[in-house]
């Protein structure tokens, strides 16, 4: 850690703290339960539920599985191999050492096992991939020391959770760590706003839509789930992405308080994150990750549950925010992805209003059907690099005939352009 980055984020803790206010009010609030993976906040003394973990049946050693593309095959028990789970795709990551792919008998389950090979993680428990290497072993031994825990007590996993990290070796921590922080986060989470989710139940600590596709108000709440749920539940497929489900306006409202504060709300992220909120130096990548995880280890920051060595950075940070504000910094986060996200719902729709906001429509129709001003853009063979350009840079046909630029710089570029992409047939 460079010392000068050090200095800044102190600078810009010491200007936030001063602003913060004791958090009486935060005191009161339980823990939201969708981000814990329950249907309601935990009552007084509530105690780990242990059942929850534990598999529903012996598992079939017997069926070969297949994934539609993939030559592999293997059962459901090699699937869910403690000590050895399915490996659907050994070319998307590097080697795994020995603690990933295997862990350690008896105490340690492979690392694989919840947070899957490529690091992805899911929703109940940890995106892991693209961590560096530093911020990796500081929170494992944070972890270890007890200076990370869950604030809601029933959940069963970060409990097995720290109790690998006691059981590892320095030397496997460091190994874990290279090996995950080699990897780019890229994201996997589509973003949907919206007054109504399918009815769900819950799988360990996963919400899953039930059969039969019926609905329920949303109201305040991220819901969760895989994209697929056999490819996500039976087959852990490690590609097989999620949706998140959030309330009607809460990206727009995240927006503003992880870009700008929210008018002293809170500190912008990006000076510690980095702009791109991928991470900067240590401190760890945010974009594109699991809502459900952020929310929880933004509530655990703000109640104390999670006060590792370098949390304190991020008290002030949180101290301010209600249980609503960190859903909308969670649903805001998981829209944004790595670099250019073509097929991120929420991209294409911000580029959808931006479209109608700079007048496209008016020579290329509402949907890009074209009119007679302009071409269609349905039928374009423009590859998404060259739309790019073509936007910084239109023809001279184009500009003849009105048609505007848009800067590089312009943060509507990337909207813009993922848009028009997801109207090419
Ligand atoms: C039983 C499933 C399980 C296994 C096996 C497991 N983890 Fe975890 N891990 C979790 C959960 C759950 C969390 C998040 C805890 C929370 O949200 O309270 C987590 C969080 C983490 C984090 C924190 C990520 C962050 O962004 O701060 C790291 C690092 C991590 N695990 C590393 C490992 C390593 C290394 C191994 C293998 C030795 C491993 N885990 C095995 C369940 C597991
Ligand atoms: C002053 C610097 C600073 C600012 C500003 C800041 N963060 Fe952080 N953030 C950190 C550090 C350092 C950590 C690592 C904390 C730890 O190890 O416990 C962190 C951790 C996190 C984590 C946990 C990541 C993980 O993998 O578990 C989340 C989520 C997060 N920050 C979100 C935010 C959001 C959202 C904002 C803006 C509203 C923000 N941060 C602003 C420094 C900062
Ligand atoms: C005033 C009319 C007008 C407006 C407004 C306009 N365009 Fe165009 N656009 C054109 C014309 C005319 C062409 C065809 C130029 C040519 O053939 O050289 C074109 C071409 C394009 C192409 C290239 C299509 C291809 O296959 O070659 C793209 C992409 C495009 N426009 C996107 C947009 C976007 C996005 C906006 C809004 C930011 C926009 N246009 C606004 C008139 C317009």
């Amino acid at each position: 850690m460079r010392n000068c980055l050090w200095a800044s984020m102190l600078a810009v803790v010491l200007v936030a703290a001063t602003g913060a206010t004791p958090q009486e009010q935060q005191a009161a609030e339980p823990p939201p339960p969708w981000a814990y993976g329950f249907v309601a906040p935990p009552g007084p003394g509530a105690t780990p539920d242990p059942a929850s973990m534990a598999p529903t049946a012996p598992l079939d050693s017997s069926t070969l599985l297949h994934l539609p593309g993939n030559t592999l095959a293997f059962t459901p028990a090699q699937i869910r191999d403690d000590f050895g789970p399915a490996d659907w795709y050994p070319g998307d990551h590097p080697p795994m050492p020995n603690i990933v792919a295997h862990g350690r008998k008896p105490g340690i389950r492979a690392c694989s096992r919840c947070h899957y090979a490529n690091g992805k993680g899911r929703p109940e428990n940890a995106p892991v991939a693209g961590l560096p290497y530093a911020y990796f072993v500081q929170t494992m031994a944070d972890f270890k020391n007890g200076a990370r825990k869950s604030a809601d007590p029933r959940k069963p996993n970060t409990y097995e959770m720290i109790s690998i990290a006691k059981a590892m070796t320095d030397e496997e921590v460091k190994a874990a760590a290279e090996y995950f922080g080699a990897m780019k986060w890229t994201p996997w989470i589509k973003v949907v706003e919206t007054e109504t989710v399918p009815k769900t139940r819950i799988s360990v600590g996963m919400f899953l839509p039930l059969e039969g596709g019926e609905k329920e108000p949303i109201g305040p709440r991220i819901i969760e789930m895989p994209e697929n749920p056999e490819a996500a539940e039976v087959m852990r497929d490690a590609r097989s992405g999620f949706i998140a489900y959030v309330p009607v306006g809460s990206v727009k409202k995240g927006e503003e308080l992880v870009m700008s504060g929210g008018g002293g709300k809170t500190t912008a992220c990006a000076v510690c994150h980095g702009g791109d909120l991928q991470g900067l130096g240590p401190v760890p990548g945010i974009a594109g990750r699991s809502p459900s995880y952020v929310v929880r280890q933004l509530f655990d920051m703000q109640k104390g549950s999670r006060s590792g060595l370098w949390s304190d950075l991020m008290k002030p940070v949180v101290a301010k925010l209600n249980t609503e504000d960190l859903l909308a910094v969670g649903a805001y986060l998981a829209s944004r992805g790595a670099s250019a996200v073509p097929g991120s719902a929420s991209l294409v729709e911000r580029g959808k209003a931006r479209f109608h906001a700079y007048g496209c429509f008016e020579c290329h129709g509402a949907n890009g059907e074209g009119t007679d001003q302009a071409p269609d853009l349905v039928s374009t063979r423009l590859t998404e690099a060259e739309i790019a350009v073509f936007l910084q840079k239109p023809s001279p046909d184009a500009r003849v005939k009105g048609m505007p630029t848009v800067a590089a710089s312009s943060p509507d570029l990337q909207a813009l352009v993922a848009y028009v992409v997801s109207l090419k047939h």
